[in-house]
């Protein structure tokens, strides 16, 4: 679509610096959740670029304003977790870097089973709506994760298993009790299990379509885990290819995951 009236125009570029959010302007907030304050177990740190995700901190000047979801990045040490927890939309983790582990529960009243998966680097998992979830730091070092949620303003979390109101050793198996916790396993004939597979996506074991020079992975919608308000995909790019500009009828965010070696990673 041609706009002649903006071309190399200041408001333009202006325009365009309002809409990028750097990593290297921003810091991560140790206090970006209140119901984690005075439980050193639950410490973890965000770094918000669209929105505020999980967090009620919506009017930082320094995040970019959320249409219909919010990006942030989680940094979780060795040893914390995030209590079990639901949302009224959807929520994917996309890991960075260490080894993240995620349980979903199922059933509830004392009676919870909790599924538990681990994630690696660029594996994916996506919380459905009204789904209970948590999730661990069980590993050598710590998580970096990307979170998106399927909401510009969502609601505070829900808890279903919070320390402050169970007995910790509960909170942190996500609120099974002893022998209640599942180790995931995609080839089980457990349709709890089945589900659970559908919203995961691991990056060793998926093929990126290869289109007009670029490679293209879906995370969410199409051959990934089923939509649920937003797509999200990764897109390799090599050095040297370029794409034609083009417009969207919606919004369109840019996540640059590795700028040297493999690509990027976007959601819409
Ligand atoms: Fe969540």
């Amino acid at each position: 679509m041609a706009m002649p009236a903006l071309r190399n125009s200041p408001d333009l570029a202006r325009e365009m610096r309002a809409h990028i959010g750097r990593h290297t302007g921003k810091s991560f907030d140790w206090d970006a959740f209140p119901g984690s304050r005075g439980f050193p177990e639950l410490a973890r740190a965000q770094m918000r670029y669209i929105g505020a995700g999980g967090s009620p901190k919506v009017d930082d000047p320094d995040t970019l304003k959320p249409g219909d979801f919010t990006l942030s990045l989680i940094h979780q040490p060795v040893g914390k977790y995030a209590p079990c927890h639901y949302h009224e939309v959807v929520e994917h983790f996309l890991v960075l870097d260490g080894v993240l582990t995620v349980g979903w529960m199922f059933g509830g009243d004392g009676g919870a089973d909790i599924i538990e998966a681990k994630l690696g680097p660029l594996d994916m998992v996506l919380n459905q709506s009204e789904r209970p979830h948590g999730f661990r730091n069980d590993g050598v070092g710590p998580v970096l994760m990307s979170i998106s949620v399927g909401s510009g303003s969502p609601k505070p979390p829900v808890y279903a298993c919070h320390p402050k109101d169970h007995d910790p050793a509960l909170a942190r198996r996500f609120g099974a009790m002893p022998g209640r916790t599942i180790a995931f396993d995609p080839d089980s004939d457990d349709p709890r299990q089945q589900e659970f597979a559908r919203y995961i996506v691991r990056h060793a074991e998926r093929r990126p379509v290869w289109q007009s020079g670029l490679a293209r992975l879906d995370y969410v919608g199409e051959t990934g885990a089923p939509l649920g308000g937003y797509r999200m995909e990764m897109i390799h790019l090599p050095r040297g290819v370029a794409v034609r500009g083009y417009a969207r009828a919606v919004e369109d965010a840019y996540f640059v995951a590795r700028p040297r070696s493999s690509g990027s990673a976007g959601s819409t």
